[in-house]
């Protein structure tokens, strides 16, 4: 029955279909809606793995299944729960009574810009997206982020002209756009981020040098030789200079 937790034998039951032989006996099942149907599914798959048990091919709305890619964006609300709650379907639990809705992209119109011509300020930021300006400090964009950035007060340090802190702050933004969802202001927070770590980047953190001289030597075809030597060596060897790169031993091709 729709909306209730089951103990059952080992049958699955799809739109209200029982399928034999397909669960393990006395598998707990909760109830799930996806797009206004109801299915119910074994308790500890996460919401993409619920989806493949029932049969939706994923096209859209995957990618990593780790939590790094910011693909699998999902809406949902609970039982007896006012709350519209949203998270990464590959980092979240099915629960009973979740009412799923799968958001395939946020649209979003991405400012052109040639990072070669800005300057590291503020004033760039805001005149490429002046919708930040409009932030009403409502702290909604924190309460969802999945990766726990404090998105508010980076917007904040934005409008201040800290574009290093900013970035620094939103280094970890997957561009699942959760934020931007709830945002009043209209704000599209994962291409102002990603603009401010842009100019991070090319202006203000300091130069790695060893990486500097390191590219020249790729482009001057320094390790073409090494390079080849290591295709012809085989998945053996790979495995074997895997292993030993990840021990921190010298890794000889
Ligand atoms: S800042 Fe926004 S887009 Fe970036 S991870 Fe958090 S919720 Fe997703
Ligand atoms: S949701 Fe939008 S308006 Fe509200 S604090 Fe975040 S950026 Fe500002
Ligand atoms: S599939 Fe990449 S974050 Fe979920």
């Amino acid at each position: 029955m729709p909306g209730t937790v089951e103990t059952i034998k080992d049958t699955k039951l799809v739109e209200g279909k029982a399928v034999e032989g397909v669960l393990g006996a006395g598998k707990k099942l909760v109830t799930i809606y996806v797009m206004g149907k109801w299915y119910q599914v074994p308790a500890g798959l996460t919401i993409t793995k619920a989806l493949e048990y029932l049969g939706y091919r994923l096209v859209r709305g995957v990618g990593c299944r780790a939590g790094f890619c910011g693909a699998c964006t999902t809406l949902w609300v609970k039982k007896n729960d006012y709350k519209l709650y949203s998270g990464l379907a590959c980092q979240t639990m099915v629960e009973d009574g979740m009412y799923l809705v799968q958001i395939p992209f946020v649209p979003a119109e991405k400012r052109i810009y040639n990072i070669e011509e800005l300057e590291p300020n503020g004033s760039v930021v805001l005149a490429l997206y002046p919708e930040v300006t409009r932030c009403i400090g409502c702290n909604a964009c924190t309460k969802v982020c999945p990766q726990e950035i404090q998105v508010m007060d980076t917007i904040q340090e934005i409008i201040r002209g800290n574009i290093a802190k900013a970035a620094r702050m939103a280094f970890d933004c997957i561009s699942c756009g959760s934020c931007s969802l709830r945002c009043p202001a209209e704000i599209k927070h994962f291409y102002v981020f990603q603009l401010v770590r842009r100019l991070y980047g090319k202006y203000i953190a300091p130069k790695a040098k060893h990486l500097e001289k390191r590219v020249k030597e790729i482009e001057e075809r320094k390790y073409d030789g090494a390079l080849d030597r290591l295709i012809r060596a085989g998945p053996d060897k790979w495995r074997e200079l895997a292993e030993k790169a990840q021990k921190d031993e010298e890794v000889e091709t």
